[in-house]
């Protein structure tokens, strides 16, 4: 059988590496790791590091790093890790003229080299930027995807289970909207076990983990000093690349284009969508009450902005 084959673009940064070196550890294909020229040397020494990994983890997959796009030809999926991160002090959409720049020839490579990939984005500020990357490669919506949510998720999902005193692995939650301050953690359909969290956890308590999922992403910039959050972000990446590859149809909030869901016309944001073969197969909707719906319709408000200023 013929492996299935992954590329990073942004091989060389953090992300991108760890990204790589959990799909070598869960063998879920060959992996490439891609970066500008000048970054070569640092993707061929992540690739051949992980590459010495594989004899303890049982694994049987090849790496790679290169410095030329073409090496994209081929790809089953692509995770965008490209851009500059955030520094503190700085908001996601500080980093808008500089990584606009970024997408513009990612999207252009990619539309090049493998435009029936599946390519997952993470540059910020994430909405606007997998727009861009849409409307620049040509790709399908099907085919194009940001990961947010399943990163703001997995923070609601940790706060949840320690402040309920349960296992992760029972708290089912969901956030959506734009991956921002805006962004909307639903607390009325998180579970424990299929327990309502609200028959659990107090008013208060809820209310401070919401704050607290809101503000992770800028608390990892405040304590890394020189960039944002690493392992987790690589983490929730691969959860999209492996229900892709092995078909799953796991429900993931990430950010998808919508028309006309929730009320959005022609944006992506962060929405429940199901990942399979086909990529970004369907979004799942459900009525919004009064409140929630006018939290989104914040978000909603805020990525248009983003998009706006993008130029794109
Ligand atoms: C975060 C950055 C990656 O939320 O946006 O950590």
């Amino acid at each position: 059988m013929k492996r299935k084959k992954i590329a990073v673009v942004g091989g060389a940064g953090q992300i991108g590496g760890i990204v790589a070196m959990i799909a070598a550890q869960r063998e879920l294909g060959d992996v490439v790791l891609v970066d500008i020229p000048q970054k070569t040397n640092l993707t061929k020494a992540k690739a051949l590091d992980i590459t010495h990994m594989l004899p303890t983890e049982n694994s049987d997959v090849e790496l790679s790093g290169s410095g030329d796009f073409s090496v994209l030809a081929g790809s089953d999926v692509i995770v965008v890790t490209a851009g500059v991160p955030r520094k503190p002090g700085m908001s996601r959409l500080d980093l808008m003229d500089i990584n606009i720049k970024i997408i513009r020839d990612v999207a252009a490579h990619i539309k090049e080299c493998a435009p029936n990939s599946f390519v997952i984005l993470t540059t910020n500020p994430l909405d606007a930027m997998v727009y861009a990357f849409h409307k620049l490669s040509g790709l399908t919506k099907h085919k194009v995807v940001g990961m947010a949510g399943a990163l703001d998720s997995a923070r609601f999902k940790s706060f949840l289970a320690a402040e309920a005193g349960v296992s992760t692995e029972d708290v089912a939650c969901l956030v959506m909207g734009g991956h921002g301050p805006t962004m909307v953690p639903l607390t009325r359909t998180a579970t424990a076990g299929g327990v309502p969290i609200e028959a659990i956890l107090s008013k208060d308590r809820i209310k401070a983990v919401v704050e607290k999922t809101r503000d992770a992403g800028t608390e990892l910039v405040r304590l890394y000093e020189t960039g944002s959050a690493y392992f987790s972000t690589a983490a929730a990446c691969i959860e999209m690349v492996e229900s892709f590859l092995k078909d799953k149809k796991r429900v993931i909030p990430s950010a998808a284009m919508c028309e006309g869901e929730y009320g959005v016309h022609g944006l992506f944001l962060g929405v429940p969508v199901v990942i399979g073969a086909g990529g970004v197969e369907r979004v799942l909707e459900f009525p919004l009450t009064a409140e929630e719906q006018l939290m989104f319709n914040k978000t909603i408000a805020a990525v248009q902005e983003a998009v706006a200023e993008s130029g794109v």
